[in-house]
């Protein structure tokens, strides 16, 4: 793992954004696997940045995301469609057609499932996949259990991500299960960033570096990844002794 520690979430944003835009104008009709919640934004912040400033364009990008909540309204102001469409796709030129989001309130989860790994397995898994990590080491919403998921799946989320969730609803109607590409699927992609902030994030990270590799924290696969480099902030870094 190719480890980056960084002063603040902006510098991490620049940083890793840049991996992406040049990614995108080498091959510009990347896969891109991309992600929700706080970490990724300052990514896309930059990625916007370039746009408008006429520096790349996503005319023949494709994205797949990681994960959506189940029995929530696609346009609820808290689903990860919303979210991807105020946090990136909104402000960039990508073709909506060419975006992709597991579909949370599918009437086959199953069928939708298999179907999202299709997907992802016809284009031989996404060229870059951008991750957050969980309090508890979850990455998408592959919660610590006793194996890892190959494929997509609906999950029961933890009380841990509940609490840390919770935040963006209201009256605590926040989601109990979610729509997830499985470990499996992740660890197709041929190049992983995740990017990590917060003193909260400091006991995950650490299991993540040098901790065994175990689905109790399901972010040590990336352990066994060839290709992850991991943004930190000095504060996320705080427990890493470097040995390992
Ligand atoms: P965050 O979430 O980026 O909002 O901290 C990360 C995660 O739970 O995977």
């Amino acid at each position: 793992m190719d480890i980056r520690i960084y002063d603040t979430p902006a510098e991490i944003g620049e940083a890793a954004g840049k991996i992406f835009a040049d990614l995108i104008r080498s091959k510009p009709d990347a896969k891109l696997g991309l992600a929700t919640g706080a970490s990724p934004v300052p990514t896309y912040q930059y990625l916007i940045g370039e746009y408008e400033r006429g520096n790349l364009s996503f005319r023949g990008v494709s994205a797949y995301n990681l994960d959506e909540y189940c029995d929530l309204p696609k346009n609820d102001r808290n689903s990860y469609y919303t979210f991807m469409r105020e946090n990136l796709f909104d402000h960039v030129d990508i073709d909506p057609a060419n975006t992709h989001i597991p579909d949370g309130n599918a009437a086959d989860i199953e069928k939708e499932c298999r179907e999202y790994d299709r997907l992802i397995e016809e284009i031989g898994g996404v060229d870059l996949q951008i991750l957050g990590i969980g309090t508890d080491g979850h990455i998408g919403f592959n919660e610590p259990g006793d194996s890892f998921a190959p494929g997509t799946f609906k999950i029961k989320l933890h009380d841990s991500t509940i609490e840390s969730n919770s935040i963006y609803f209201k009256n605590g109607d926040m989601p109990r299960y979610a729509l997830t590409m499985g470990i499996g699927t992740i660890m197709s992609a041929k190049k992983i960033v995740i990017i990590a902030t917060g003193a909260s994030k400091a006991e995950a990270v650490k299991a993540m570096i040098e901790g065994e590799v175990s689905p109790a924290c399901p972010a040590s696969i990336l352990q066994t990844h060839p290709d992850v480099t991991v943004f930190l902030d000095r504060a996320a870094a705080g427990l890493l002794t470097g040995e390992k």
